[in-house]
C-alpha cells in the first residue's frame, strides 16, 4: 500500500526478477505469484500490486479486508506527502479494518514499513531517523530501499513472509 508513484510496482517487479523501468505506468491492479525460498522452505506467495492514485481509492479498501494478507507500507524518501499519507490515512485505515474484522482492539498484522528511492539522497525529504522511528512506533520492521539498485528489495520481502508465519 502507498501513494502513486512511490514504487510499489518496481519493488514487485525487482522481487520477481525483472529489470527496473525509468518510465511510470500508474498500476490499476496486479497480481503476481512468486516461489521463494525462506529460511530453507520454498514458499508461495501471492503479491497484489495495488494502485496508489486516488483516482483508484475505492478500490484500495477492499485489500485490507483480505484475510491472512501481509502488508508493505510504502513511501518515497523523496516525497514527504507519501509519508504523511502513510501516516494520516492509510495505517488508520488498514488497522481499523482489521480491528472491526476481528473484533479485537489488538490485532497483530504482519506489515513492513518501506521508504524507497534510496538511490535519491540529493532529492531526501524524510531522515532514517523519522522512519526507524515510525516503525517503532507500528511494531513493524523499517527498510530503505531502492528498486532501481536492487537494494534491500529481497530482504523487506522475506521479512514480511516471515512475519506472516508463513515460512
Ligand atoms: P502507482 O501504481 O501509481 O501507485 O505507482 P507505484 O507506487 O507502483 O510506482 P512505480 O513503481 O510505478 O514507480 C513510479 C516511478 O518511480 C517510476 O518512474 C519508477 O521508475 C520510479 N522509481 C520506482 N522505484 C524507484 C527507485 O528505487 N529509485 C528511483 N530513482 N526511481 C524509482
Ligand atoms: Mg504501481
Amino acid at each position: 500500500m502507498g501513494e502513486g508513484g512511490v514504487g510499489k510496482s518496481s519493488l514487485t517487479h525487482r522481487f520477481m526478477g525483472y529489470e527496473f523501468l525509468e518510465t511510470y505506468d500508474p498500476t490499476i491492479e496486479g497480481t503476481f505469484r512468486a516461489e521463494s525460498e525462506v529460511d530453507g522452505v520454498t514458499v508461495e506467495v501471492e503479491i497484489t500490486d495495488t494502485a496508489g492514485q486516488d483516482s483508484f481509492r475505492d478500490i484500495i479498501s477492499t485489500y485490507y479486508s483480505r484475510r491472512g494478507a501481509g502488508y508493505m507500507l510504502v513511501f518515497s524518501l523523496t516525497a514527504r506527502d507519501s509519508f504523511f499519507a502513510l501516516q494520516n490515512r492509510i495505517y488508520e485505515e488498514l488497522m481499523d479494518t482489521k480491528r472491526s474484522l476481528s473484533g479485537q482492539q489488538h490485532e497483530r498484522v504482519p506489515i513492513v514499513l518501506i521508504g524507497n528511492k534510496s538511490d535519491l539522497p540529493s532529492n531526501r525529504e524524510v531522515q532514517l531517523t523519522e522512519g526507524q522511528a515510525q516503525g517503532r512506533e507500528w511494531s513493524c520492521n523499517y527498510f530503505e530501499t531502492s528498486a532501481k539498485f536492487n537494494e534491500n528489495v529481497r530482504e523487506s520481502f522475506v521479512t514480511l513472509i516471515r512475519e506472516m508465519n508463513i515460512a
